[in-house]
């Protein structure tokens, strides 16, 4: 698992720009899949198994992109000025190392400010890419770039960006290499632009059409110094209950809790207050889609070094595997 995780978080993906990731999750799951499929949206579409008399058709989702950056603007000394791909904190930005898809890299820094107690906005930082002017500037306007950090190995837990949602991507593509019978169709869909309103998502749940939702990406923590929410690192994996942009349906919510005790699996209820996954744009797809979201536990969401707990993505894997086995019952 650490090496597929590994693997995935190295690959530079804005939203919008997911190419790689997604030759790299093809790559893996290629073998084991009876279709694969990339859509206008850039989704990569992995089908495997057939609905039997008491399956159904399952849409598994995880996204591809991260947050990223977007050059809007280069300065007569060939600063890089930028905007946002995703929801991203402009706490986190000063002195990250910035590495463009094109190859160049630089180090953001701001703007100087009178008050030096405060804050940079977004639009006060630049990127130093060691540019003197426009001419020389290895970034045109529209380049895009990711935050670059090496990965830390705590042994039990991993520093890294990009775990939202590689950390999905590495589950789904070990669920694909695992899973051998199952009653269900399984569409696992590995999705682009998540951190920009789920659009990849969009069309893809529409092509789907799946009786059934599961999506599969981080949640936020409150084991935190002064955290609040009841989510912990290294308590199994989150069965979401609500976020900011949907209520999962109660009966898939049973089902995954049944499951979980069945199977002597840990788990958490989770109640996210900001924030959504691309299980929304699958509940609310056609005529609408029973879904639920299994999350795994991450801190430091959207920063450019997040942190999980391997043990959480083992359990997450079991439980995953576990409903995917069976034939569905929601009641
Ligand atoms: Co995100
Ligand atoms: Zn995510």
């Amino acid at each position: 698992m650490k090496e597929i995780i590994q693997k995935l978080v190295a690959i530079p993906g804005p939203s919008g720009f997911e190419g790689r990731v997604r030759d790299a999750i093809q790559n893996e799951v290629k073998p084991y899949a009876d279709s694969v499929q990339i859509d206008a949206l850039g989704n990569l579409i992995v089908t495997k198994g057939k609905k039997s008399a008491n399956g159904k058709r399952i849409m598994l989702a995880a996204h591809m992109d991260e947050i990223g950056v977007i050059a809007t603007h280069i300065d007569k000394k060939g600063f890089v000025r930028f905007s946002n791909l995703g929801y991203l904190f402009a706490r986190n930005c000063m002195a990250a190392h910035v590495s463009f898809l094109n190859g160049a890299r630089g180090v953001v820094n701001g703007d100087h400010l009178e008050d030096a107690s405060k804050l940079h906005s977004l639009d006060q930082f630049f990127i130093d890419v060691g540019a003197t002017s426009p001419k020389d500037c290895p970034v045109k306007i529209g380049d895009v770039g990711v935050f670059e950090r090496p990965v830390i190995d705590l042994g039990k837990r991993l520093i890294s960006k990009a775990l939202d949602d590689r950390i999905g991507c590495a589950i789904l593509v070990k669920a694909i290499q695992q899973i051998k019978e199952s009653p269900n169709e399984l569409v696992f869909v590995f999705t682009t632009q998540e951190e920009v309103s789920n659009r990849g998502a969009t069309p893809a749940a529409y092509r789907v059409d799946p009786d059934l939702g599961l999506a599969v990406d981080v949640t936020d923590v409150g084991d935190t110094p002064t955290g609040k929410m009841e989510v912990s690192l290294g308590k199994g994996p989150a069965i979401k209950v609500k976020d900011g942009g949907m209520i999962a349906d109660p009966r898939v919510v049973r089902w995954m809790t049944d499951t979980a005790e069945k199977a002597g699996i840990p788990y958490q209820m989770e109640i996210l207050l900001g924030g959504t996954t691309d299980a929304r744009t699958i509940q609310l797809t056609r005529a609408g889609v029973p879904t639920g979201c299994l999350s795994i536990p991450t801190r430091y969401i959207h920063s450019p070094a997040e942190m999980i707990d391997l043990e959480d993505v083992e359990n997450s894997l079991t439980l995953l595997l576990d409903l995917l086995r069976n034939p569905v019952e929601i009641k």
